[in-house]
């Protein structure tokens, strides 16, 4: 079976953080964020809030089942990507389904920092063409800004909190995921963590933003290239590429190298910054409220993140 989406729902904080705002917060300005990443603003969980991944995660899970037009009696399980889960255990995804109401669902976290939703995306795939599953609902969940170490401007500027979900259903063969591949290098684990409170080094996150960056362009532009190989097309015959939003200079570079125009590249990390695994559910959300996404459309999902991990999901809409 194809594994088809069916719903999409995103969740994000009505508080906003400009660049403005973090001009009073760090030794930076407006234009050096701007150029040098795209991002003008991010959605903020508010100071002092007590919400958790799974409540945004939660909400987002709600309103993609709506749209599907299903139940969460219908879900047969539940995959939630994110960085910095409620608790050490339980998952994230076992608060979200017990928040949603999905009795009949098992549960479990994926852990690909920035790729978690391609790697989830994948593996709900997988379970819906064994036969297995019938519905599965994928979620990135980010709370990261609380994380952070705001006196650092090499990483407290890229970030924003928000959430996404998508029900994958079985459908035809020819449609939903047509393939994904998946890679980590560990070997390259030094270049982009989140300490826990009290570990030796960086307070929060550490990033080594070049190597970041220039990993980021290689391994995309690599993995989209061989990933559409693989599935016996051409790269001409991609119609959308959503691709993690990070840096607004990543996502030209490998556009650019792919030889895709910019229409069919969706970018909207300027509005809401570096959301980790919720950027890409946050984009087709987008894709599909501006009518992008039309039977037949070929889309390429991509991300790369923390491990380093990265990979790609062709999809036929
Ligand atoms: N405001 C102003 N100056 C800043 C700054 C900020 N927020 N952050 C860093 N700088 C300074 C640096 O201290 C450095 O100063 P120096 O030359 O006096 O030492 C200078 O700006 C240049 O820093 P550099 O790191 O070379 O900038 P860059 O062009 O590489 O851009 C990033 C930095 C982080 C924007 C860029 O490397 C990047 O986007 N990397 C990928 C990040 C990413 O995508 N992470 C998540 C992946 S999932």
């Amino acid at each position: 079976m194809g594994a088809v989406i069916r719903g999409i729902g995103v969740y994000y904080p009505e508080t906003v953080l400009t660049n403005s705002d973090i001009e009073k917060i760090v030794a930076t300005t407006d234009e050096w964020i701007t150029t040098r990443t795209g991002i003008k603003q991010r959605h903020v969980l508010p100071k002092g809030s007590k919400l958790k991944a799974s409540d945004f995660g939660a909400w987002a899970a709600k309103a993609a089942l709506e749209k599907a037009g299903l139940t969460a009696a219908d879900i047969d399980g539940i995959i939630c990507a994110n960085i910095n889960p409620d608790k050490q255990f339980p998952a994230t995804a076992c608060f979200i389904q017990a928040k949603i109401g999905a009795t009949r669902a098992f549960a479990f976290d994926v852990t690909a920092a920035c790729a978690g939703f391609v790697f989830a995306a994948n593996m709900a795939a997988l379970l819906i063409d064994s036969g297995q599953c019938g519905n599965i609902l994928v979620i990135g969940s980010e709370i990261i800004t609380p994380v952070l170490d705001w006196t650092d401007r090499n990483t407290c500027i890229l970030f924003g909190d928000a959430a996404g979900a998508v029900v994958f259903s079985a459908g035809p063969k020819e449609r939903g995921i047509l393939l994904s591949q998946l890679k980590s290098d560990g070997t390259r684990s030094e270049v982009l963590y989140l300490n826990n409170p009290g570990d030796d080094g960086p307070r929060g996150m550490f990033m080594d933003g070049k190597q970041v960056f220039k990993a980021a362009v290689t391994e995309i532009t690599e993995i989209v290239k061989t990933t559409v190989a693989k599935g016996g097309f051409a790269l001409t015959d991609l119609d959308l590429l959503v691709m993690h939003q990070a840096n607004v200079r990543i996502i030209g570079a490998v556009a650019e190298k792919l030889g895709l125009p910019p229409e069919k590249v969706i970018v909207n990390v300027d509005r809401f910054g570096n959301t980790s695994s919720a950027s890409i559910p946050l984009v087709l959300h987008e894709a599909e409220s501006q009518g992008r996404l039309k039977p037949g459309t070929l889309i390429a999902m991509a991300a790369v993140g923390g491990g380093m991990s990265w990979g790609c999901n062709l999809m036929r809409w």
